[in-house]
């Protein structure tokens, strides 16, 4: 029989550690307050972790810019903490996989400032510099290009007085970008993935994969309508050069070269699937999964959805492993995007997205707080984080709404951290209606339907690995589709609309989760009316 690889049936959880549990009281979340859970997501059924960076950095970028590779910042704990996290996590037969920031680092690593200090270090061209000043004519040069810098809404070269040139910086002023072109560089950061592969991390969730490398000549970016998240350029020329695609080979090569058991997942910061596909190679090659984020972006609408799904299958290459997620921690949470005030209509629209996350044909991603229907936070100016909040307010474009604390119980800080604690970030002031507690308690929850969904998947080999084709593609508002395995057949029908809708069962079926049906209920052969919003998954 045909081995599948463990993260082509598992169901990872982002952790945004900051944000998840706070054990030491200082208002951040921290690696003992991940330890603390991990028996909450042993009982909701999760499989695997992703968490997001917590090594040593100076928070410019709340982690995802780093001062070193291989330690990790005290405010998050120390390194035997981290072990001690590994050694927890696999002893409950799940699995790990950390966040892997290697196009930029801070400007406070040690590597960039030594690079900065003379054009003649040795590290110097582990960066990437051009000129302030015409050798010849002795005269200012204009800056090399358009690129921009995202998070600070300005040209991405960066003043560097010592060697009077620019350095490339995409997102902050003190996010560097490496060189992948220097093959010391290049040998570094391969480095600091067996570090953590020794330490046996099952893998990486890889940021910006597809910025890795840009155009040797340096060219401007054309002119683009889209706003979110190109501002205006078609990146042509700093993103998803070629090249990129030899540095995936070698990494997966590094990796594979373990126990073959590890998997690299992309963040390719596109819309476009076909270039987020076009990372995993020939689907044995690049990238186990490269993320699709178009389900961070779309709006609610049944034929939307279908085409999104059928595009994303379509993209991937042959032996190619598809993957979902609806929330992250850059993108507003899907409660949010998908929400309505009346709170049954809300609670079935949660419903509708966790049963389609969790019987589509490929690996799903949840992010922290989804589980319970955790909403974004309208984040003050006074009180904001995130330097893209800052730079883009009042636009609703920062990132501080989808981080806010866990909501783990209706006590003071929603049992984040202590009463009387300032957390990092506000709380969501709903946290004693919506809260992790509250809702085990009650068998109606979302909570509860996540958990279901997720025992199901566990037990019904066609929902993790069984073929999938579309019942109905969205017209009326109905999504429906079927999962066939070796031994079962599933099907799945999703009424997005907030009026009752026909659809017809061409035989007898089972209900198998239903949010307006009881389980086990039998329904015949021929018209089936489904209540507004209804969420049905059905054997036969
Ligand atoms: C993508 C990450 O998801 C985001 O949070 C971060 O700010 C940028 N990359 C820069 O590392």
């Amino acid at each position: 029989m045909k081995t599948i690889p463990w993260w082509q049936t598992a169901v990872f959880y982002q952790i945004y550690p900051r944000s998840f549990k706070d054990s030491g009281n200082d208002g951040i979340g921290d690696i003992p307050g991940i330890i603390s859970k991990l028996d909450y997501l042993v009982s909701l059924g999760i499989d695997a972790l992703w968490i997001s960076p917590f090594f040593k950095s100076p928070m410019d970028d709340f982690g995802y810019d780093i001062s070193d590779y291989c330690d990790i910042d005290r405010i998050f704990g120390t390194m035997q903490d981290v072990t001690l996290l590994i050694e927890e996590i696999h002893k409950r037969g799940l699995k790990v996989i950390f966040d892997l920031v290697i196009n930029h680092t801070s400007d406070q690593h040690p590597w960039f400032v030594e690079a900065r200090s003379s054009p003649d270090n040795p590290k110097h061209d582990w960066y990437i510099w051009q000129p302030r000043t015409d050798r010849e004519t002795g005269k200012p040069r204009p800056k090399p290009n358009n690129w921009i810098g995202m998070f600070e809404l300005t040209n991405a070269w960066r003043d560097n007085d010592a060697t009077d040139e620019w350095f490339l910086g995409t997102f902050t002023q003190h996010q560097p970008e490496v060189n992948w072109r220097n093959p010391d560089l290049k040998n570094a950061m391969y480095d600091v993935i067996r570090f953590w592969l020794d330490l046996h991390v099952d893998g990486f969730r890889m940021d910006v994969v597809n910025w890795y490398i840009k155009d040797e000549k340096l060219r401007s970016n054309p002119f683009s309508w889209r706003v979110n998240p190109d501002i205006f350029q078609k990146h042509i020329y700093d993103r998803n050069q070629p090249e990129t695609h030899d540095i995936c080979r070698e990494i997966r090569g590094l990796t594979d070269s373990y126990d073959g058991s590890r998997v690299l997942v992309g963040e390719i910061f596109v819309r476009d699937v076909e270039i987020a596909a076009s990372y995993q190679g020939n689907g044995n090659d690049e990238l186990h999964l490269a993320f699709n984020m178009e389900m961070l972006y779309i709006r609610w609408s049944a034929r939307v959805f279908a085409k999104t799904i059928a595009r994303w299958y379509a993209a991937l290459p042959g032996s190619g492993w598809p993957n979902f997620t609806f929330s992250n921690h850059d993108q507003p949470r899907h409660a949010t995007r998908f929400g309505v005030r009346n709170e049954d209509h809300q609670l079935a629209r949660m419903q509708i997205i966790a049963m389609l996350l969790l019987t589509l044909r490929g690996t799903p991603f949840m992010y922290y707080g989804e589980e319970i229907g955790m909403k974004n936070v309208r984040v003050p100016h006074s009180e904001m984080s995130d330097p893209s909040g800052k730079t883009f307010w009042p636009l609703p474009l920062g990132r501080d709404g989808q981080r806010t604390p866990m909501q783990w119980s209706s006590a003071e800080n929603a049992g984040f951290t202590e009463s009387g604690v300032l957390p990092w970030l506000p709380i969501h002031k709903n946290y004693r209606e919506v809260n992790a507690e509250k809702q085990q308690a009650d068998p109606g929850s979302l909570w509860h339907w996540y958990r279901k969904l997720l025992a199901i998947r566990k037990t019904h080999e066609e929902l993790r690995t069984g073929r999938f084709s579309f019942i109905k593609k969205g017209k009326n508002s109905v999504l429906a589709f079927r999962r066939a395995g070796e031994t079962g057949l599933i099907e799945c029908y999703l009424n997005f609309s907030n009026r009752k809708k026909r659809v017809g069962l061409p035989v007898d079926v089972q209900v198998v989760l239903g949010n307006f049906r009881g389980e086990q209920e039998k329904l015949p052969a021929g018209r089936l009316e489904l209540a507004p919003y209804e969420a049905l998954l059905v054997k036969i």
